[in-house]
């Protein structure tokens, strides 16, 4: 396969480049990412660059540019990382989420059925190329909130209640639309909260144990009681190489872990591993919106699929803890901003 990763540099992307460096390096991995103050190449910088693996900064909203990397690189699989994932931004800048995660996605998808049609110009032609797919990377977060009870399915209606949550839906309904209108061969995933090393600490756990070992404020957003359903970022990889690799065409598949922890439950851990006390939890104003309670239902992707998480979450969260104290200068960097320096003295070389 030549695999198009898009957002490789982020958290979740650059941990499937590296899964599959490690557990299917036969494929070629073309890595785009626009590199927005999310995407950051050092998260990458054990990834050689050669015959099987490349990394090009660009935008997947530039149409001209996706075309000649798929044409350039024959590329046969499209895994879509690349987005605006932060619910908090999004209530800030609602626009630029409707732009990537949406336009983004259309534009990819064009590309793709320009690239794999076997009759581009023939709009009742659904043949594609032999082997192909597309595989929307998506979220549990747009079906809404559960209240004390139930869990989500694939047949869950979509109700986001976030910018965020609304796009990503927005563009799972698009992605729908060219499987059933055009024939494009593809998959949706929708994953629960994943946590693991080089999650930029924006989100809950990352920014919970650098305040922690900093000795700041932890803040906890209303009554703390709000519930995740947290996955390791390894086995969010493997889900996706299983769909990738055997999903069936047009089918959708949540990704979770059956771990739903309080918020505050997990900032107690947190704590306690760190041998901090409670005094540094800071109750802070709710997030507008915030959802109450997520909880995958996994059973379509574990009996089809045969896909099963391999971490528990103890073991997890302690490697992922451990991970962070052993990378202060990967978070030193992250927080001045240094990072953003990175591509320019990595990277510069090979394009001059
Ligand atoms: P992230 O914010 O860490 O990474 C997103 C990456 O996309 C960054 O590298 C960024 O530079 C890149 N990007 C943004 N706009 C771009 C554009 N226009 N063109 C090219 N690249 C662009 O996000 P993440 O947490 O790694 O999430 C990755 C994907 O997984 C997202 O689509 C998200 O919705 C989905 N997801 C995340 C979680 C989670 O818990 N983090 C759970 C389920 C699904
Ligand atoms: O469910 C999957 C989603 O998980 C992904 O689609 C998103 O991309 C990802 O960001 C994540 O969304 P959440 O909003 O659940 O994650 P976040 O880490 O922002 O927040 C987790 C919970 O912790 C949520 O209930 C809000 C709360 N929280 C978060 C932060 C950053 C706090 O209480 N305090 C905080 O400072």
């Amino acid at each position: 396969m030549n695999i198009l990763v898009t957002g490789g540099a982020g958290f979740i992307g650059s941990n499937f480049v590296r899964w599959l460096k490690k557990n299917a390096p036969e494929h070629r991995v073309v890595n785009v990412d626009a590199l927005t103050y999310a995407g950051n190449l050092e998260n990458l910088s054990d990834i050689p660059q050669d015959e099987g693996y490349r990394f090009v900064r660009a935008d997947i909203r530039d149409r001209a540019k996706m075309n000649e990397i798929f044409f350039e690189n024959d590329i046969t699989h499209v895994v879509n990382f690349a987005a605006e994932s932060h619910v908090d931004r999004s209530i800030v800048d609602p626009e630029l989420f409707l732009s990537t995660n949406v336009l983004g996605t259309q534009a990819l998808l064009d590309t793709a059925k320009q690239q794999w049609k076997l009759a581009p110009e023939d709009k009742y032609s659904r043949a594609f190329r032999e082997g192909v797919k597309f595989l929307q990377v998506s979220t549990d977060e747009v079906y809404g909130a559960l209240g004390k009870e139930g869990f989500f399915t694939e047949a869950t209606p979509l109700a986001p209640n976030s910018p965020y949550s609304a796009a990503k839906a927005s563009a799972d309904l698009v992605c729908r639309a060219y499987h059933e209108t055009f024939g494009m061969p593809l998959n949706i995933t929708r994953c629960s909260n994943n946590y693991g090393p080089y999650q930029f600490p924006e989100k809950l756990i990352p920014l919970m144990i650098h305040n922690c070992m900093e000795g700041k404020p932890l803040p906890v957003y209303g009554d703390g009681m709000q519930i995740r359903d947290w996955l390791h970022v390894d086995d969010h990889c493997s889900a996706l190489y299983a769909v990738l690799t055997r999903g069936a065409a047009g089918e959708v598949y949540n990704i979770g872990g059956n771990n739903e922890r309080a918020n505050l439950d997990i900032v107690r851990l947190i704590i306690r591993s760190l041998g901090a006390g409670d005094e540094l939890i800071s109750y802070v104003k709710d997030r507008p919106g915030h959802d109450r309670r997520y909880a995958i239902d996994n059973t379509k992707i574990t009996t089809q699929l045969g896909w099963s998480p391999s971490y528990t979450f103890e073991e997890g969260i302690q490697q992922t803890i451990a991970w962070y104290q052993n990378h202060m200068e990967w978070l030193e960097h992250v927080l001045s901003g240094a990072y953003a320096d990175y591509y320019e003295r990595m990277y510069a070389p090979f394009f001059q």
